[in-house]
């Protein structure tokens, strides 16, 4: 416990088109820990991992990544050591690549494989994680021909090319049906189990989705925190009927949480 903090937000801010996108986060995720960010639609969970992305500068407020902080520290390098997934890459991806080369050109955190050259060690590596997430056989197969499901595991080892201190994942169940759902959610709680993986933070609005073995949640409204804490602590009835504006029932049974109109 208390490992030293892997993300710090102080006082961050984000304005856009004049619009107050977050006001004031305050938020530390240790080494130890693994969140969920949680919040209706709009509320600024995909800005908020932008930022800690290093993908976008906040407006003000101070963010630290990895013990680095940002506007001291060169952006690209510290990039590097980020996982950040979401459904936007995925579409930007070239669509031509095969599985390996989708993992293997996270070494450049490139979308098209031509741009820079890959070793025997970098295919090699790609091929490991594709075994380990159950798609070695499908290395081959072009990315756009696989199922969510796959492809969304592909994507998972994809995060670990460079062996990053930080994961930092979007909505990754969108667009899978209950099966592959499920599989991702037990995948993740396998990661967060795993202390020689690094951190993750997941964004969902859908507490069905929060793996076993997650530890905290970020909850935020309108930009701004809501509640910040254990998972016992935030993902409460009180808390989510808040933050989505409705009168919602939450429990918890063996570790897997369900919110329903009260
Ligand atoms: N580039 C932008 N310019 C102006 N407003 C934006 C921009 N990107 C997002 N927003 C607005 O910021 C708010 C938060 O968006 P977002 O972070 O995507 O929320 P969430 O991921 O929680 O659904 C939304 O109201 C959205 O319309
Ligand atoms: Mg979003």
């Amino acid at each position: 416990m208390n490992e030293s903090p892997v993300l710090r937000g102080a006082g961050v801010s984000l304005v856009l088109d004049g619009a107050k996108i977050l006001d004031g986060i305050e938020w530390t995720v240790r080494g130890d820990e693994r969140w969920v960010v949680l919040g209706a639609n709009g509320a600024g969970k995909t800005s908020l991992l932008r930022i800690a992305a290093l993908y976008q500068h906040p407006s003000s407020g101070t963010v630290e990544v990895l013990g680095q902080r940002l506007g001291r520290t060169d952006v690209r390098t510290l990039r590097e050591r980020i996982a950040f997934s979401s459904p936007a890459l995925a579409t930007k991806l070239e669509p031509s690549m095969n599985a390996a080369e989708v993992v293997m050109t996270a070494r450049y955190a490139a979308l098209a494989p031509w741009w820079h050259q890959y070793t025997e060690g970098d295919r090699a590596r790609a091929l490991d994680l594709l075994r380990e997430w159950r798609c070695a056989a499908l290395a081959a197969h072009a990315f756009t021909t696989l199922s969510a499901g796959e492809r969304q595991r592909v994507l998972l080892a994809r995060m670990l090319m460079n062996e990053p201190g930080l994961a930092l994942l979007d909505e990754p169940t969108a667009g899978l049906d209950i099966g592959g759902r499920e599989e991702l959610v037990a995948d993740l709680a396998t990661w967060a189990r795993d202390r020689a993986r690094p951190p993750l933070v997941l964004v969902t609005h859908h507490l069905e989705e929060i793996p076993p073995a997650f530890t905290h949640a970020l909850v935020l409204k309108a930009g701004k925190v809501l509640a910040s804490g254990t998972l016992n602590h935030t993902v409460t009835s009180e808390i989510l009927s808040e933050a989505f504006e409705l009168r919602l029932i939450v429990e918890e049974r063996d570790a897997r949480y369900t919110a329903r109109l009260a």
